[in-house]
């Protein structure tokens, strides 16, 4: 029989990480175009939410430095990782850096930075924003989006960067 990392109630951040971290998922970066130029954060969080109206979500930690500044924009453009995005992934997720160093990008149907090579776009205009802990849940209704159907996605699993094998 397998063993299982068992534990009734998370001790601690070191626990819940651990095990939630089997969670595999998928990566994005969400990008805006702000007044003072482009932003964006790696974000692991998303995902859809509902087919009419169409619409998804995904949690920014309420540290993040980038979140106000799109929240203000109010709408902006989830790019979704391909295998080859990761030491892009890791360039979005440095707080306090100019991420767009280095980074060319086209522009999305609203005006928001399109990554070049990304498996999908979504373009998204924010509804609400619902409390979350540490993080907050951001709503948003999708406007226009695409898929490249010939990348694969970069995936995101105990903690280390994965791919569709
Ligand atoms: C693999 C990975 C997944 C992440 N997922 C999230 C997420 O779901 N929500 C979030 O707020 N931050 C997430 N982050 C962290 C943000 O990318 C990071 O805190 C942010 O870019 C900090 O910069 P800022 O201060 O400019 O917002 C993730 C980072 C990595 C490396």
């Amino acid at each position: 029989m397998v063993e299982l990392l068992h534990c009734a109630r998370p001790r601690g951040e070191t626990e819940f990480r651990t095990v939630l971290g089997n969670f595999a998922s998928g990566l994005t970066i969400i990008t805006a175009m702000t007044g003072e130029g482009p932003v964006g954060f790696t974000c692991q969080s998303f995902t859809s939410l509902s087919l009419d109206p169409p619409l998804v979500l995904f949690c920014p930690s309420k540290t993040s430095t980038t979140w106000p500044r799109i929240r203000i924009v109010g709408r902006f453009c989830v790019n979704v990782l391909a295998t080859d995005h990761e030491s892009l992934s890791s360039q979005f997720s440095r707080s306090g850096t100019d991420k767009f160093e280095g980074v060319e990008f086209d522009r999305s149907p609203n005006g928001s930075p399109l990554l070049p090579g990304a498996v999908a776009w979504i373009d998204c205009v924010l509804q609400v924003e619902h409390e979350g802990g540490d993080h907050a849940i951001a709503v948003a209704a999708v406007e226009d989006l695409a898929a490249d159907p010939d990348s694969s996605p970069l995936l995101f699993h105990r903690g280390r960067y994965a791919k569709v094998s």
